[in-house]
């Protein structure tokens, strides 16, 4: 028995730091970032999403893969690393992400229990694609869903309805899945059902609307929707 009621649909994921562990691309080349370099990574995931809420307010969309090599130039200059190919091989090593150690298994469970499955993303669909596909998950996954076709970034409702819309099911038969505490809250505020995949043991944000369940993985998911 399902703890939801409507019961769950569709298993939809938000794909960086949930699906993607967006450290993953620092780790690849620490030894030339040296002892900075998990900062480095912290402030190029930071900007990343700060450029995302500013520009969506200025009302001047720059696609996800412009936003994430903007913030890693921020980044590189904040810390006084000269870039010297190293932009180039980190925004490479960011297209191909590694995916979280139970990802794959979790998704592939839940499609073959009959939920539809779906990334919902900042990201560009030929990013996430190509990502996805890098990373193993593309047989999993029924539906990648990109802001890109919209031009405004989460947590704008419009970007949550992406999903309903392409999905065909009410907002409350979705369960989204997030790492992220900013859009769990979005995505509960819209309507979801709402896992937050609090991976890092973070403390919760004082915003509205409090996801349905917490979690530190993907791997209970399966077995908390029961089978349909
Ligand atoms: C995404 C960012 C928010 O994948 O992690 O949409």
């Amino acid at each position: 028995m399902s703890r939801f009621s409507p019961a769950i649909r569709a298993c939809v994921f938000d794909a960086y730091g949930t699906l993607f562990d967006v450290h993953s691309a620092v780790a690849r080349h620490r030894e030339r970032l040296g002892s900075q370099a998990s900062a480095v990574s912290a402030l190029w995931r930071q900007k990343q999403l700060e450029y995302t809420w500013l520009r969506s307010l200025m009302g001047r969309y720059a696609d996800f893969d412009h936003i994430t090599e903007d913030a890693l130039l921020h980044a590189l200059e904040a810390f006084g690393v000269e870039p010297e190919g190293l932009t180039d091989d980190l925004l490479a090593a960011y297209r191909e992400l590694t995916c979280y150690p139970e990802a794959p298994a979790a998704l592939r469970t839940l499609q073959q229990r009959g939920m539809q499955t779906a990334i919902l993303s900042n990201g560009t669909e030929q990013t996430l694609t190509h990502a996805s596909r890098s990373a193993g998950l593309d047989d999993s996954l029924d539906r990648i869903l990109s802001v890109d076709a919209l031009g405004i970034y989460k947590p704008d409702p419009r970007v949550y309805q992406l999903a309903v819309d392409a999905l065909d099911v009410s907002a409350a038969e979705i369960l989204f899945h997030s790492s992220n505490a900013w859009d769990v809250a979005g995505a509960a505020a819209f309507g979801f059902r709402v896992a937050w995949i609090n991976r890092s043991g973070a403390v919760r944000e004082r915003l509205p609307e409090p996801p349905d369940v917490e979690l530190t993985t993907l791997e209970p998911v399966p077995d908390l929707l029961g089978s349909r």
